[in-house]
């Protein structure tokens, strides 16, 4: 049996910062995303009958050809199996030969996590001759640890609901991804590795002493995003966004010990879009837990912005997505 699936990172308007529970990954609040047309994995898995073998080869965007992963790649790949094994009451193994590339750079700031987790729940789910829910997909590519794949799973844009337990913290799709025609533009103004990944920082998000005006802000805020999205009111959309960033920053600037992402190149960009906007194109930022910036903006302003971003000397370059499908069988 072989297989090859591709799937989006996704870009959050409403952060997903901490978590309830660890083990299950299930979050203190809900999130909203939308996918990207220029960043996904595609993941190729040969299965093969003796579970001895576990391979997993990887071709970086940069790279021309594939390489064998690290004990470390391999190692997160063989516990995510293990999960899905029992996730799904699976008793007999398999072996398993897997590819996998990124459309995108790996130092870019975009979470392959996302994308790769999210193609390897269903490359799995198919090797053991499951064909789960979409639903059920998104829990177990929630359950590889990198939360956020459970996002990249529905189509467009995507709502996760934080659940009381395991079984109903999922995300589904709000709209397709022709609903909105709205873009995500990435500055790539850092290519450094970050030191602090989201797994340690989601452990201190709740030690800010914000955290809770954060939960409370986002009780406010998540049903305002919707409406706004659900009108296409892009000013009121971009502006909730934007102060959203803002709000999930503060968290991790002040949880213990502090997280500080930002480069001058973030203020010098967020400088720029303020610009931008007071001449009259309306882009809002959002930013992940990195000196990368997102430019949200709309599809019939991208071409122009593209160009003045472009030409900021902090950007190395920029990625443009439009809104796309989920995880799915090529
Ligand atoms: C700041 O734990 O899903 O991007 O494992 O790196 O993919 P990775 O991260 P994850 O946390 C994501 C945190 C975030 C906000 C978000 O995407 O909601």
């Amino acid at each position: 049996m072989k297989i090859t699936v591709v799937s989006p990172a996704n870009i959050a308007f409403i952060k997903y910062w901490g978590q309830r529970e660890s083990n299950l990954v299930l979050p203190c609040n809900d999130s909203f995303s939308m996918n990207l047309s220029a960043c996904t994995t595609t993941l190729e898995m040969e299965r093969v009958e003796d579970p001895i073998i576990q391979e997993m080869q990887i071709k970086l965007f940069e790279k021309e050809h594939y390489e064998p992963a690290t004990e470390a790649q391999l190692g997160k790949v063989t516990a995510f199996y293990k999960t899905a094994k029992i996730f799904l009451h699976e008793t007999k193994d398999f072996g398993f030969r897997i590819k996998s590339s990124n459309s995108f750079p790996m130092k870019a700031g975009i979470a392959s996590s996302a994308s790769f987790f999210s193609a390897l729940a269903l490359a799995f789910s198919k090797a053991f001759n499951r064909d789960l829910p979409e639903k059920e997909l998104s829990i177990l590519a929630r359950l590889s640890g990198s939360g956020s794949a459970c996002r990249s799973v529905p189509d467009g844009f995507v709502w996760w609901h934080k659940g009381e337990n395991s079984p109903d913290s999922f995300a589904e799709s709000i709209a397709a991804s022709d609903y909105w025609d709205i873009a995500d533009l990435v500055l790539v103004v850092s290519t450094e590795e970050k030191k602090t990944g989201s797994q340690e920082g989601h452990g201190g998000a709740q030690t800010s002493e914000f955290f809770n005006d954060r939960m409370d802000y986002l009780e406010l805020t998540l049903p305002q995003i919707k409406d706004a999205f659900q009108k296409k009111d892009f000013t009121k959309f971009g502006t909730i966004v934007e102060e959203e960033s803002y709000n999930f920053v503060n968290i991790l600037n002040t949880q213990k010990p502090p997280l500080n992402y930002w480069t001058d190149g973030t203020l010098q960009c967020i400088k720029e879009i303020h610009n931008l906007r007071k001449k009259g194109t309306e882009c809002y930022f959002t930013v992940d837990a990195g000196a990368n910036l997102h430019l949200i903006c709309q599809k019939k302003d991208m071409g122009k912005l593209e160009s003045h971003l472009q030409a900021i000397p902090t950007v190395q370059y920029v990625i443009s997505n439009l809104p796309t499908q989920g995880t799915h069988i090529l």
